[in-house]
């Protein structure tokens, strides 16, 4: 079996939502270590409580952004993991970082990229009156939001809609995603191939993922 390493910042909704489904018996993978560079990270609680390793590497405590990047290899690579899996992990990752982990390293954003990468994806997205808007899980490269897409869903953009109601919109799909993605990778279906994403057999997505 695959085994995973989840980096988070915060709340930690993805993380549950992907320990959710490995509690279920849908994603056949073992958390090996749940890490965060914010000590105060609701998520590291909930991973604890689950009884899933965790584990802190604090970037205020580093002089820059190659120091902090190197612990934070380091603290991945004690678990050995088949896959990284940045789950509202909030930090610019260094090339050497990213390219160490390539093929191996998968985010989650909150926009139909190459849409709104960056930040106040939600509010942006309302600003400039996109009718859809979703969420996107790809590999990572050295580029802000950016590398090969492997799933996205998208949600409609409705008149009355806030940056509150569009986000909470956006991660129910996030939520759906992301444990649909991780388990394409454990299974060994997901073929990089100049640059795209190829998945094995039959898509098998509840069309185009679009739901209110
Ligand atoms: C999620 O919406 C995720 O897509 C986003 O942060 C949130 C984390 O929530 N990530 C990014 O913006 C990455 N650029 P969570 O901690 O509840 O999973």
């Amino acid at each position: 079996m695959k085994s995973v390493v989840i980096l988070i910042s915060g709340r930690g909704s993805n993380m549950e939502a992907l320990l959710a489904a490995v509690a279920r018996g849908e994603l056949p993978v073992r958390v090996a270590a749940v890490i965060s560079n914010r000590p105060d990270a609701k998520g590291l609680e909930t991973a604890a409580q689950q009884g899933i390793a965790t584990a802190v590497v604090d970037h205020k405590a580093f002089a820059g952004r190659e120091l902090f990047d190197a612990a934070m290899a380091e603290c991945i690579d004690a678990h050995a993991p088949d896959l990284v899996v940045l789950a509202g992990f909030m930090r610019i990752l260094s090339e050497g970082f990213v390219r160490h982990y390539e093929g191996r390293l998968l985010n989650i954003h909150p926009s139909l990229l190459p849409s709104f990468p960056g930040l106040h994806t939600h509010e942006r997205a309302l600003a400039e009156g996109v009718r859809i808007h979703g969420c996107t899980v790809h590999f990572v490269t050295p580029a802000l939001d950016h590398g090969p897409v492997v799933v996205q869903a998208a949600v409609p953009v409705l008149d009355g809609d806030d940056e509150a109601t569009l986000a909470a919109r956006v991660l129910a799909q996030e939520h759906v995603v992301y444990p649909l993605a991780v388990r394409w990778f454990a299974e060994g279906r997901l073929r990089l191939e100049s640059g795209r994403v190829l998945l094995d057999a039959e898509r098998a997505l509840p069309a185009p993922l679009i739901s209110p």
